[in-house]
């Protein structure tokens, strides 16, 4: 029997709430008697932890989890902390150090969800980000000098570097070749950002070449947020800078009907790390602790996770309790229009889970 080790880091806010409804859903398709277990290690690391310790995880905190199979992780966040501190101190602190290169958002309009276009239905929207996530306008690289002069300086440095271009374009390139359409938008800005972004262009070309197979074009970002709510269909993998792409995303989570519903997987491909996926939706402070956060976007996150460790079989199970539960307004959380609880919908995935007859039958 296969075990994976899987770190959960719930983090802050509603993360407290979701990834242990995650982490329910993994013991569930366990139980069932399937080929795998998972033996689960929880990490307190976050801005409790930073009240307690002045940091937000532990110095040898990365080395704990090059051990696991897979990171399952909430949100970093926390209102009395600066966000740049959280942010770098954890989540950004894990994936660069991780080299979890490739950051991979879907976005589709799930079954029971009004998503908010006009003349746009499930069909035409399934999409798939490709987010650089470890350089660019996240390099973390720039300062500040001469702080509360007039002639304050400050510089937030993109970098790009030929070889992290090329591994994302390459990954994005195979994702696309790997999906039914294989067809791949490449964003850019390289009218403006001659440097940089020229090279980004360059070097897609150059990868397209060992992909025959795939269909691609180039696209501004900025006209890239009107082709995506002007002309949905027309787009199927996307690959985006690191900033461009964290923008993109929202918007795509927004058109396919809630930013609560969208997972995000941190991908190293070549798996000499681990991998770490998680909700798009942040620590949400304001709903924390009402038990009324949604947890679908988790439910996907672990569905992303699954796909990842090759178990197929179990991803579909679970993405089809996600698709029973959502066709269901019974079942819709406060950011969905309705009043469901997280445990309401936990229930009910679970249930489901654990009622598939086979692998197979649920998908
Ligand atoms: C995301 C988030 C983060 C980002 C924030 C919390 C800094 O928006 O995961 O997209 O910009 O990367
Ligand atoms: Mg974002």
């Amino acid at each position: 029997m296969k075990r994976y080790r899987i770190a959960t880091i719930p983090g802050d806010g509603i993360g407290k709430e979701v990834v242990p409804a995650g982490r329910q859903a993994l013991e569930v398709l366990a139980a069932r008697g399937s080929e795998f277990r998972f033996e689960f290690e929880d990490f307190d690391w976050g801005g409790d932890y930073y009240r307690r310790h002045g940091s937000m995880m532990p110095a040898d905190g990365l080395e704990a989890l090059k051990g696991k199979d897979a990171i399952l992780f909430g949100s970093a966040g926390d209102p009395h902390i600066p966000d740049h501190i959280t942010l770098w101190g954890l989540r950004l602190k894990i994936c660069q150090g991780l080299d979890q290169y490739a950051n991979v958002r879907p976005a589709r309009i799930l079954p029971g969800i009004d998503a908010p276009l006009k003349r746009c239905g499930p069909a035409d929207l399934n999409w798939v980000i490709v987010r650089e996530n470890t350089e660019g306008e996240y390099s973390g690289a720039g300062g500040r000098v001469h702080q509360g002069f007039p002639i304050e300086v400050a510089t937030d440095l993109s970098v790009m570097t030929r070889a992290g271009t090329e591994r994302i374009q390459r990954y994005a390139f195979r994702l696309a070749q790997s999906r039914p359409r294989k067809l791949l938008t490449v964003v850019t800005k390289s009218n403006a950002q001659r440097h940089a972004m020229v090279m980004w262009d360059e070097i897609a070309q150059e990868v397209a070449k060992d992909f025959p197979d795939v269909a691609w074009d180039k696209e501004m970002v900025d006209a890239m947020t009107a082709r995506m709510v002007n002309r949905p269909a027309s787009l199927d993998t996307i690959v985006a800078t690191n900033l461009h792409a964290d923008i993109l995303s929202d918007l795509a989570a927004a058109l396919a009907g809630s930013l609560g519903i969208g997972p995000t997987a941190n991908i190293h491909p070549e798996r000499v790390y681990p991998s770490m996926f998680e909700p798009i939706h942040g620590s949400a402070f304001d709903i924390m602790g009402k038990g009324i956060a949604n947890p679908v976007g988790t439910f996907w996150t672990v569905v992303m996770m699954l796909e990842h460790l090759d178990e197929a079989d179990a991803a579909r199970r679970v993405m089809a309790a996600i698709e029973h539960a959502t066709a269901n307004p019974k079942l819709h959380t406060r950011d969905l229009g309705g009043s469901a609880t997280t445990a309401d919908v936990t229930e009910a995935v679970c249930a489901h889970i654990a009622a598939a007859k086979s692998p197979l039958a649920a998908a």
